[in-house]
Parts: C-alpha cells; sequence; structure tokens
C-alpha cells in the first residue's frame, strides 16, 4: 500500500475557479457535427436536426465554452458559406480531413445548439488562407446590432438580435506544416496583431486568443510564442496551447505520468508569456487557453474503417469517420490528473478546451440512427465542471512515488482541491496512478471546521475487467463511477483508501474555523 498526506489550509489558495477551463470543442471533421450533435432525420432529432440524446449527455458534461468550427478546418473555411438559406449553401471539400463539407451546419445553427446546450462561443477565425478582412467582417455580422452590411445580413438570415460572440481565436495551429496557410512565427505575428487589431475597431469588448506552439515537441516552440507575442502583445488575451498524449507500447506508468508533462509544458509557456511582457514593459498580462488538449492514439490514426487523410485520397467522403478514439479506465484516470493540472494553474489558465466534445477523441460517442452514450474519460470531466467551485486551493501533498521510465519518480496519488466558501464545500479530485498499490490517504483540513463527507465516488477496473475496459455501443456503461467506501474523518483529517488505477471526488462540508 502506498501513502500520501495532502494539507489543506484555506488561506493558501491559486485563484477563483476560471470556469472557462471546462471546455470543449466542436470542429467540423468527422463526425462530431454531422451525426455528432447534428443528425436530421434522426429518431431523437428535434426540429433542427440537433440530436437530443447527444444534447441531453453534452447538458450531463457540463462544458461551459464550446470552441467551433475548428481546428483545421478553420484554416480553409469560408464562413459565409455555412450561412443564409440551407439550399443555397456550397458543397466544398475541406482540406484538411479530405471531406465533402455539405455547410448544411453553419454558424446560426451553432449558435442556436450553443443556447440549448447553455454554453458559451469562442469562435474561430480563418488565418491560414484568409485574413483582416473576413475577420472583421465576422465580427460585424455576428456583433454588430444593426444597419449595416454584414449585420443586416445576419437579420435577414434570420437572427434580429446580434449573438454577442466574446471569445475570439486568430486561427489555428498555424506553425504546424500540415496546416492549411502556414505560417512562419514572424508572418503570423504580425497578421494576428492586425486581425486582432480591426476586429476590436468592430466590437472593442472582444477578447482574443493568439495561436502558440501546437505542441511542445514543434521545433520552433518558445520561440513561436515570443515572436507572435512581441508583435502581438497589446492586442491579445491570450496565447494557445494544444497538448495531446497517448500510452506508448505498453508503458502505462509514463503514460500515467503525462500530467507532470502538461505541468512542465505550462510553466513553460508562462514564462516565456513573462518575458515578453518583462522585456516590452507591458502591463497587461496574457494568460492561457489551452484550447485542445486529451488523450489520442495518434498512432492509431491509419485503420481500415477510419483511413487517415493522406491514404484516403480520392475517397472524398461526408463526415467519415475520423479519430474515434474508445477510451478506458487508464485513459480516465489520465484525463483526470489533466484537469487537476489545468486547475493547479488556474491562476495564469484561463480557459481549456478538451478536444473533441462528440465521436473525435470526445467523452461523448454516437452511432448514425442509433444511441449515444459516455466514454469513460466522461466522468472525470463531468463531475470536475459540477463541483470545482470556488477558489483553487493549493496544496501541499506528500505522496510515496511511482516509478516511471519517462518521467522517473513521480507522485503515486496526484490532487487538487477547491473550496466553494459560499457553499460550505471543499472538492477533492484525486488520482492513483499506481497500477497495483491501493492508496493510504489522509488530508488534513487547516482553518476549517467540523467536516462531514457529503459525497464520494471513485472510477476504477471494473469488476472481471482490466485497465483497458471501455464503454463500447453493445456495453455502454462497463466503466464509470461507483461509491468510494469508507470515506471517514478522523481527528479533522479525511481518510480514505484509493484503488490501484483508480480517479475519485470526495465532496466536504465544511466550516470556518
Ligand atoms: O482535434 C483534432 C485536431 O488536432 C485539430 O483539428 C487540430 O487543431 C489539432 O491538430
Amino acid at each position: 500500500m502506498s501513502t500520501a498526506r495532502i494539507t489543506i489550509d484555506r488561506d493558501f489558495t491559486i485563484a477563483e475557479v476560471p470556469r472557462r477551463l471546462f471546455g470543449s470543442f466542436v470542429e467540423h471533421m468527422g463526425r462530431c457535427v454531422y451525426t455528432g450533435i447534428f443528425e436530421p432525420g434522426h429518431p431523437q432529432a428535434d426540429s433542427r436536426g440537433f440530436r437530443r440524446d447527444v444534447l441531453e449527455l453534452v447538458r450531463e458534461l457540463g462544458p461551459t465554452v464550446v470552441r467551433y468550427p475548428g481546428g483545421n478546418f478553420v484554416s480553409g473555411y469560408l464562413w459565409e458559406d455555412g450561412v443564409g438559406p440551407v439550399e443555397k449553401r456550397p458543397r466544398r471539400l475541406d482540406g484538411a480531413w479530405h471531406t465533402v463539407e455539405t455547410n448544411a451546419f453553419g454558424l446560426h445553427e451553432f449558435v442556436d445548439w450553443a443556447r440549448e446546450a447553455d454554453v458559451e462561443i469562442m469562435e474561430a477565425v480563418n488565418l491560414g488562407t484568409r485574413g483582416v478582412e473576413e475577420a472583421r467582417a465576422l465580427v460585424e455580422y455576428a456583433n454588430h446590432p444593426g444597419g449595416t452590411y454584414w449585420s443586416d445580413l445576419r437579420r435577414k438570415n434570420g437572427a434580429e438580435d446580434p449573438f454577442d460572440i466574446k471569445l475570439w481565436c486568430l486561427g489555428n495551429e498555424l506553425d504546424g506544416p500540415w496546416q492549411i496557410g502556414g505560417k512562419t512565427a514572424q508572418e503570423y505575428g504580425r497578421l494576428a496583431q492586425e486581425t486582432a487589431k480591426a476586429m476590436r475597431f468592430v466590437d472593442p469588448s472582444i477578447e482574443l486568443v493568439a495561436v502558440g506552439s501546437s505542441n511542445r515537441q514543434m521545433p520552433t516552440f518558445g520561440t513561436w510564442e515570443h515572436t507572435v507575442l512581441s508583435h502581438a502583445y497589446d492586442e491579445v488575451d491570450y496565447v494557445s496551447m494544444h497538448a495531446y498524449y497517448q500510452e506508448h507500447d505498453g508503458d502505462a506508468a509514463s503514460f500515467l505520468a503525462e500530467a507532470v508533462d502538461m505541468d512542465a509544458f505550462i510553466d513553460g509557456v508562462i514564462a516565456t508569456i513573462d518575458a515578453v511582457k518583462a522585456a516590452g514593459k507591458h502591463t497587461k498580462q496574457v494568460n492561457i487557453s489551452f484550447d485542445e488538449w486529451n488523450v489520442w492514439y495518434q498512432s492509431g490514426l491509419d485503420t481500415e474503417d477510419q483511413p487517415h487523410v493522406i491514404t484516403a485520397a480520392g475517397q472524398w467522403r461526408e463526415h467519415p469517420r475520423l479519430i474515434e478514439d474508445t477510451y478506458n479506465v487508464t485513459d480516465a484516470v489520465v484525463v483526470g490528473t489533466f484537469l487537476n493540472s489545468l486547475l493547479r494553474h488556474g491562476d495564469r489558465v484561463k480557459i481549456a478546451n478538451q478536444a473533441q466534445l462528440v465521436n473525435v477523441i470526445a467523452p461523448i460517442r454516437s452511432e448514425e440512427g442509433g444511441p449515444a452514450w459516455r466514454q469513460s474519460i466522461f466522468w472525470p470531466f463531468a463531475r470536475v465542471a459540477q463541483l470545482a467551485r470556488g477558489r483553487v486551493l493549493r496544496l501541499a501533498i506528500d505522496s510515496s512515488p511511482v516509478s516511471t521510465k519517462r518521467y522517473g519518480d513521480v507522485d503515486a496519488i496526484d490532487a487538487a482541491a477547491t473550496w466553494d466558501e459560499e457553499n460550505g464545500t471543499i472538492a477533492l479530485f484525486l488520482a492513483n496512478r499506481s497500477l497495483e498499490e491501493a492508496g493510504d490517504l489522509t488530508v488534513d483540513l487547516h482553518g476549517l471546521g467540523a467536516a462531514s463527507v457529503r459525497s464520494a465516488e471513485v472510477l476504477t477496473v471494473p469488476e472481471g475487467g482490466d485497465r483497458k475496459a471501455a464503454n463500447v455501443v453493445d456495453d455502454q456503461d462497463r466503466v464509470g463511477l461507483v461509491p468510494l467506501r469508507d470515506v471517514d474523518i478522523v481527528e479533522g483529517a479525511v481518510r480514505a483508501t484509493l484503488p490501484p488505477l483508480s480517479w475519485a471526488v470526495v465532496v466536504l462540508e465544511v466550516a470556518r474555523a
């Protein structure tokens, strides 16, 4: 049995919980939009074609903000194609995912869907094939009340009131050689600066995200952020981060420790932002939008039923199956640790989007004409989005180690916690990374009075299963949350035992001492 002692002190906090940390992402990719959130003709579809069964799961998952419409897709997208009478919308080739885009779903449909799902919209503009003009036109179309060409076109298209979209991404992954219209840091930095200015001339209230590196392994990581911000620091509010992780060669121990990499990646971007801030004598603070993160089995891209875009050349299809990863228990525990990393950095990471929402590397799966269900990774996201409120607590953690090939010794128990003073609750988010040993946990509560356990749940290997157990169409509830038994308060400390390979959430009711 490994052991961990966590000390909570009500005076040691990191930040208000940034509620936008629990964001998601809908890209026109594979079956995220078509047969994911939108499937006219499905028995569960409403009159607009929104799948009610998927919407219900989205509401249960609880994302606060959803990025749209891409992703790589946005770098070749003409937003005007997706507005106006559906029968007049053009069919286009989407080069990013080698797909035929019908444009049956566009901005108005997304705005309506987002209202139903009760999420904020994070809209990305195309800075791959397009520039300043089309971006400022889109802001005018979306946010200007009326009396001008673009705002009146929106009204003509059925939306009298502005959409009032606050959050905008200045393109996507433009450092990547795979990106349509990729750029050097110099080219992008200047374009981002000028586009941001022009968009803000239309609506000064918007918030803007500059594109950071596509991942930490990019050869230009660091210098890209530095150059881009050297141009655009004053014009933007956030710089983006993207990261995907997977298990390599059966090395589950290293995979379970990937949040160590995520922590270091975030710290590196913070250091770069602050270096530009200091050198430029800027006073305002640029923060981070971690607007793509997840587990993604990228090495499994090329399969027969989900051919990779390149090998699929010649077979242009509508909404093909693309990267529909099936997630298991191990993946869910890793996702729990990523959410902990984001919370621990809540002072600087203000937005984060798990990529994506439905079917495409997603917590929710759906079949065309068939059912929708929750993947294993649904559970940590749903509980953290629901329960992380108030302030993020700065924890002192003293844990037994687990040894890993990639990261050396790491804490067996990974944790984050939030304190909702108004409601008198503490939420503890815990992961046991050890594959073999249970974790004997003690949580000291300093400065907090009598506590009781309101709820305690755990996700772990199901009976008769193994660490690869997953929810699939014919067995949709194999992996989920079950009660975590025997969580006690002993002399002002919480005592619990976490099963090997598990993610747990414990909610305490506390009073100020
Ligand atoms: O989320 C899938 C893809 O991953 C996105 O389109 C792109 O931005 C990233 O490379």
